[in-house]
């Protein structure tokens, strides 16, 4: 699949339109929408998740590449850390994951080649675009006959209740629009007994590291990206949602408050990424 490069011919980008859908709606008296942040902006709930969906369709092609380039190859550790987690069994036993906001399928790529035959992956995603990309890595690796992909949101998943033993989403939370809609959904759909885990970027806790990680996502991405992508705008999206995502304590809160059991987590390089774990019991 070739890589399809954000519009240049856009009149507006879409933030500053949101806010101008905004104004519209204060100048006509009509009542005032829920709002969510996008990247740095503040836009129409409603409209948000067509925007970030906008994102992805922009960088799917490159995304891989890109993400090689923005983490130095630091995804990919932080990905085998999350199976190592996990370690699924490697015995015929069944065992069913979910992988939400799957994109181009590097968790469950690593999940079925980690697990025994017993293991299966359901691959789930809000853009076919990305997930397009998924399912082809999946093939090529031979790995299609245990994997299945849907699309579909992570506020609602469409799979029954308790039918996973793992739910996983990496990199993924922080781009829906409402973080305990999509925790309640892990939880129904995970088992008695499942376990959740998330890798998400975080909050980096280590002095000076900070300071570099800031440089890096503030004065690099966006140029490496210009240069790899044609576009830096989807990128300043990607770094700008990563601060606005809660802290590891307040994402740990959210996920006992969603019902889950033993939520705790781990920081990654300094807490630049933390894997979150928590059991729904
Ligand atoms: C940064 S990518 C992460 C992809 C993959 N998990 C990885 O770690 O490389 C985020 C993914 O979240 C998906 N996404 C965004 N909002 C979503 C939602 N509400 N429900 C499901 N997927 C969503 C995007 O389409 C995109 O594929």
């Amino acid at each position: 699949m070739g890589a399809s490069r954000p519009s240049r011919r856009s009149p507006m980008p879409s933030s500053r339109r949101c806010d101008t859908l905004m104004a519209m709606r204060r100048v006509n008296n009509e009542p005032e929408a829920e709002t969510a942040s996008f990247g740095s902006a503040q836009v129409p709930a409603e409209a948000r998740q067509g925007l970030i969906n906008r994102v992805f369709s922009a960088v799917a092609g490159r995304y891989d590449l890109m993400n090689d380039l923005m983490s130095g190859g630091l995804h990919r550790l932080w990905k085998d850390e999350l199976i190592a987690t996990l370690n699924p069994p490697v015995s015929p036993r069944p065992f069913a994951m979910i992988d939400v906001a799957a994109g181009t399928g590097d968790v469950p790529l690593r999940f079925l080649t980690a697990g025994g035959p017993g293991c299966s992956a359901l691959l789930c995603d809000i853009n076919p675009a990305m997930l397009a990309i998924g399912r082809k890595r999946l093939a090529d690796a031979g790995l299609s006959e245990r994997a299945r992909c849907a699309i579909g949101n992570a506020e609602s998943l469409p799979v029954p209740d308790r039918s996973f033993d793992a739910y996983t989403i990496a990199f993924g939370i922080r781009n829906v629009t409402h973080i305990a809609a999509t925790l309640a959904e892990a939880h129904r759909v995970l088992k008695i007994g499942g376990r959740f885990l998330c890798l998400e970027f975080s909050a980096c806790e280590v002095p000076l590291l900070d300071a570099l990680y800031d440089f890096h996502s503030f004065a690099i991405i966006p140029r490496l990206a210009e240069l790899a992508t044609g576009s830096a705008e989807p990128y300043r999206y990607l770094v700008e949602s990563i601060r606005k995502f809660p802290d590891q304590r307040r994402f740990a809160a959210m996920i006992g408050a969603a019902g889950f059991a033993r939520s705790t987590y781990r920081n990654l390089t300094g807490g630049i990424a933390a894997i979150h774990s928590a059991w729904r019991l």
